[in-house]
């Protein structure tokens, strides 16, 4: 299958603009499955609630969903991207995986970072692995998440063969992080990173970049720069997740011992 990791640069607080952007980067993509960044649609760092909630959407009824679900549909790919999602009187950090039959599922982050707990709620659906395209099972998790081997841990159990990582990293380790993630899983991992910097009155964050594309035995199948807005696709076989052998006698998944582990 063909996999695409989307490195972007969101406007803060142009949803309209930002949305417009992004579906003409997908209108030329030609993959199965598609990934884009954490709050892809709205930027990052938020001053108040209330402007938050001015960007937040929910689904399906959001403006973003709607046209990214027209995209998946024409183009004939799953998609995957970070937004603000509205629901009731909360406001999660979320991520939505689109399939081009029009189904979909989502993912609320579970680990907030930073000023994110000030505004957002704390994800509350867990980790849950969902079928893309072509009943590949994909599971997402976004950003902060890597710093928690369980997500990833989690994901891989319940079946996930590639993991869906969309982020606006600020640390300087996750992109190195995830290729334990993915060799100790035994899974492809796509990390989907913003570039650029953004400020507020009392914050300032500088993203990195390097978004990446990693097989199950963690090596580096596609890497971007730290600034470039662009996107990578690259043919996979996305059955080597399934394989959790690591020799002869050894197996990843096989060998853990649970009753010596406190977790
Ligand atoms: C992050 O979780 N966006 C750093």
């Amino acid at each position: 299958m063909k996999v695409t990791v989307v490195q972007f640069q969101p406007k803060l607080l142009a949803i309209d603009e930002n949305i417009t952007r992004l579906a003409a980067m997908l209108d030329k993509i030609d993959s199965d499955l598609v990934v884009l960044p954490e709050l892809a649609t709205s930027g990052y760092l938020f001053s108040s609630m209330k402007e938050l909630k001015k960007v937040a959407e929910s689904i399906p009824d959001g403006s973003a969903f709607k046209r990214f679900a027209k995209l998946a549909k024409e183009r004939d790919f799953s998609i995957v991207y970070g937004f603000p999602e509205k629901c009731g009187d909360k406001v999660f950090n979320s991520s939505v995986l689109i399939n081009p039959d029009g189904s979909y599922n989502t993912y609320r982050k579970i680990h907030l970072f930073d000023r994110e707990t000030l505004y957002f709620s704390p994800g509350d659906k867990g980790f849950v692995v969902q079928n893309a395209k072509n009943n590949v099972k994909i599971g997402m998790m976004i950003c902060f998440d890597w710093q928690f081997p369980e997500a990833a841990r989690t994901l891989a159990l319940a079946g996930a063969q590639i993991i869906c990582h969309p982020s606006n990293l600020v640390l300087p380790w996750c992109q190195e992080s995830m290729k334990l993630r993915s060799l100790e899983n035994r899974v492809f991992s796509i990390t989907a990173n913003r570039t650029g910097k953004e400020a507020i009155a009392d914050a300032e964050l500088n993203f990195t970049g390097c978004s990446q594309i990693l097989s199950p035995l963690g090596d580096i199948l596609v890497r971007l720069s730290t600034d470039e807005e662009n996107t990578a696709t690259i043919e996979i076989d996305e059955t080597k997740a399934l394989d959790k052998r690591i020799s002869e006698r050894n197996d990843a998944f096989a060998d853990r011992r649970r009753e010596f582990y406190r977790l």
